[in-house]
């Protein structure tokens, strides 16, 4: 909030952090799986402002009012969520189409294929457009700072610059950005560029992601880049690009006084399952998507158990698969895929009582996720690709008793920063096979020493250091334009 000094905050991203549903008795608000709400939403609580994003639950939409703004979080009122209803054929092209079936895979390069449909670019650029609209009737200043957020809005921030020509727009991708051969291949690559380049500052998890962006916009647009500055200049514009690992709010004391023991944890997770209590546990928590490695993860659970009888019946993974973009072709073919190795697994692995691999493909709230933490031995997060993943250090804050093992995908952000994990190329089934049994079989002195130290660089960089430092940049930024404007 000091950053700030004072100035208007608008945060534009396409995922809504309360989803209002029809509930019992009323409407109820859900919290989606969003790595992105995790690490907005504490930040947005401390600054207040105004928080635009598509409207995807409106149950209480008769009862807020026309330009559909409703207070949140519920109860405690600390900022204002502006809802974009778009219409079946925008969300169709811009969020299924273009966004999922389009740039999501060609950020992550997991091995699905990218699909560019003329008709999903144009839903991408109208949406933008709506948002831009939405922005402006929502500014109260001529120079606010607007928090664009995300692969979903690549054209927002020079839509916004051409209307808020003095606006200090800090665009966050919390998704990869590959290398420039793979970019390449997008038909409407200058424009996302374009688009992008009306930010003040672009930020990525980590440089090489930077790295990689300076060099697309080299190959592809007439710009002047400052690799020492880490600035690019294009059409009288100057944008920071810079690295800002993001991160979660690490819980206060009140928060962690209101969660059951980890005893209790454990117990309660294993007598649900019909498990005794020595059972190991590895547990995973991930949106239902094929960047997340859960079908590698499974076979690592395999391997694991065909190398070391001796761990049948007596260690499970529970796997949490929040359902995600299920419209969609390639989501589907994943899920079925997933059931289905699952089944096989616990054919050849599962004991009366007790599964090798614990599906369960639904929502969970953060109380649910939080006492799974607790409860584990390990949890695993083998992204094949991820910008950051906010799983593990979700998991870290979780374990105040300093113990349980994470195992970590190289290719997940987070790995650059939490070097005490088990880190495995997912890839190498046979390899993360002996990291699982590492994991389950390692000693309590050893797990305290790695879970202290993640447990220390989580605390201290914290998401309020990761906005923190993007604010200030900002604030130096805007002090130097004053300046030269003077000169
Ligand atoms: C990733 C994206 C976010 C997105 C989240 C959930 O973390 O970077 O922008 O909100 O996935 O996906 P969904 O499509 O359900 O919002």
């Amino acid at each position: 909030r000091s950053q700030l000094r004072g100035d208007e905050l608008i945060v534009v991203s396409n995922r809504e952090p309360y989803i209002h549903e029809k509930g019992d008795g009323g409407v109820v608000c859900k919290r989606p799986a969003s790595g992105l709400v995790t690490a907005v939403e504490p930040v947005m609580r401390a600054c207040s402002g105004t928080w635009i994003a598509h409207g995807s639950g409106g149950a209480d939409r008769q009862v807020v009012d026309r330009q559909d703004r409703v207070m949140v979080p519920p109860g405690s009122d600390e900022y204002t969520l502006r809802r974009i209803w778009l219409t079946p054929e925008e969300e169709q092209g811009y969020y299924y189409g273009f966004a999922n079936e389009g740039l999501w895979p060609l950020c992550h390069v997991a091995h699905v294929r990218p699909v560019f449909r003329e008709s999903d670019w144009e839903a991408y650029r109208r949406v933008n457009e709506r948002f831009a609209d939405a922005v402006v009737a929502e500014a109260r200043s001529e120079d606010p700072v607007v928090l664009v957020q995300d692969y979903h809005f690549a054209l927002l921030p020079a839509l916004i610059r051409k209307r808020l020509p003095r606006a200090t727009i800090l665009t966050f991708w919390h998704i990869p950005w590959p290398n420039p051969e793979s970019f390449g291949i997008c038909p409407w690559r200058n424009e996302l560029l374009e688009g992008l380049l009306g930010s003040t500052i672009i930020g990525f998890h980590t440089r090489f992601h930077c790295k990689n962006f300076m060099e697309t916009v080299d190959r592809n647009l007439e710009a002047r880049i400052e690799v020492e500055h880490s600035t690019i200049t294009s059409n009288k514009q100057t944008t920071l690009v810079e690295s800002y690992p993001i991160s979660i709010a690490w819980p206060d004391e009140a928060e962690r006084a209101a969660w059951p023991s980890v005893a209790d944890c454990r117990s309660a997770v294993r007598s649900r399952l019909g498990l005794p209590a020595d059972h190991k546990l590895a547990v995973g928590v991930d949106r239902f998507d094929y960047t997340k490695g859960i079908l590698e993860r499974i076979h690592a659970v395999e391997r694991m158990l065909e190398k070391h009888p001796d761990w049948v019946g007596r260690f499970s993974l529970l796997q949490v698969a929040a359902p995600s973009r299920s419209e969609l072709d390639e989501y589907k073919l994943f899920q079925q895929r997933i059931r289905q190795v699952t089944e096989r697994v616990n054919t050849r692995f599962g004991r009366p009582g007790c599964l090798a691999v614990y599906l369960l493909a639904e929502h969970h709230e953060h109380a649910a996720v939080n006492e799974l933490y607790r409860a584990a031995d390990v949890c695993v997060v083998t992204s094949l690709h991820d910008g950051m993943n906010l799983v593990c250090k979700e998991f870290i804050a979780a374990r105040d008793d300093e113990q349980g093992v994470l195992l970590l995908s190289r290719f997940a952000g987070a790995a650059a920063e939490l070097t005490e994990a088990l880190i495995v190329n997912p890839y190498h089934v046979e390899e993360s096979a002996d990291a699982l049994l590492k994991a389950i079989t390692m000693p309590a002195p050893e797990q305290r020493e790695r879970m202290g130290n993640l447990r220390i660089t989580v605390r201290d960089y914290n998401v309020f250091r990761w906005a923190g430092r993007m604010l200030a940049d900002a604030a130096r930024w805007r002090l130097r334009e004053r300046i030269e404007a003077r000169m």
